[in-house]
């Protein structure tokens, strides 16, 4: 790349090249990603003529995005999740065809380990919020029932809260799954709510820099996995939440909003379950993807256990 009028441009190009050509030896994928992280990233530098005081800032800001990390808090996730990066990442490693439901960030609240629960269970157990019913389907792109399927589901409660934030010992509003012979599952979880990301770190302050949310929008966390088909990592919206157009995150896709309506105190509930007060109900369909050869992308994940 030239910058018109920039007399160094040649000793710049030429720069980029020496930095690509040093990476000849690598394993052929590590040297594709290296060339390209450093072509793009040379680019960068040279298109905004970058300072050396923005330089030392950027510094800066990643080693107190460093600093601020631990076995609970991932800062440079955050930083990857709302510079988009994480889901983008979701998006070239999505199955193609457009029947399957569309997957979305893993985000950093996916525990191992998760209670088996069964048909009509409340896994809500102490998290706060709703009651809400829950009706999921598992389906083939041809539109066969999947049996047998597992079916993950984490959420918030209504304090904005992930179990794992309250207390590591106690799973709550989390549980596991496997589909009936007619690839479904029916439970009671709570209503989600919209909650923010942490905001008290450098990630925070540049949000607040560029004047932008901190929220995600209200959401119940999904990953459903069958033989023979790739792994689904999904969450489903609640429709009407205001944070929706202004994820902090990029997570929302509009194919994953669905309603949650709302039943009076009165009304009884599918399974009989007496509840105080009134209730919501959520149902949808789940396709799963026919497994392609990106499946060892799963591999590694749910590891990532953060704070957010
Ligand atoms: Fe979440």
């Amino acid at each position: 790349m030239s910058i018109d009028g920039n007399v160094n441009g040649a000793r710049e190009e030429a720069l980029t090249a020496e930095v690509v050509r040093s990476f000849a030896a690598a394993d052929p994928r590590l040297k594709e990603i290296l060339s390209s992280l450093v072509t793009h990233l040379h680019s960068f530098i040279r298109e905004i003529r970058l300072t050396p005081e923005e330089w030392g800032a950027g510094i800066d800001f990643l080693t107190q995005a460093g600093h601020i990390s631990d076995d609970r808090r991932q800062e440079l996730i955050l930083l990857s999740d709302v510079l988009g990066a994480s889901m983008q990442t979701v998006l070239v490693n999505a199955p193609s065809n457009p029947m399957a439901t569309e997957p979305t960030v893993l985000g950093p609240f996916f525990a191992k380990g998760s209670p088996l629960a069964h048909e009509g269970d409340d896994i809500a157990r102490e998290a706060p919020g709703t009651p809400c019913w829950v009706e999921i389907e598992v389906r083939s792109e041809s539109g066969e029932p999947i049996p047998s399927a597992r079916v993950e589901v984490w959420g918030a409660g209504d304090d904005g809260l992930y179990d794992v934030q309250r207390n590591r010992d106690t799973m709550a509003n989390r549980a596991h799954f496997f589909t009936g012979p007619q690839g479904a599952v029916r439970f009671w979880s709570i209503l989600p709510s919209a909650y923010p990301v942490p905001a008290d770190g450098p990630v925070g302050r540049l949000l607040a820099a560029t004047r932008r949310s901190e929220m995600r929008p209200a959401h119940l966390h999904f990953l459903i996995t069958a033989e023979g088909y790739s792994p689904l990592v999904t969450h489903l919206f609640v429709s009407g939440d205001r944070y929706l157009p202004t994820d902090a995150v990029f997570g929302v896709r509009p194919s994953l909003v669905v309603d949650f309506p709302e039943h009076p105190a009165k009304e009884p509930t599918p399974d009989g379950r007496p509840v105080n007060g009134a209730w919501r109900s959520m149902s949808h369909t789940f396709v799963l993807a026919e497994e392609g050869p990106r499946r060892e992308f799963m591999a590694g994940q749910g590891q990532n256990l953060g704070n957010y």
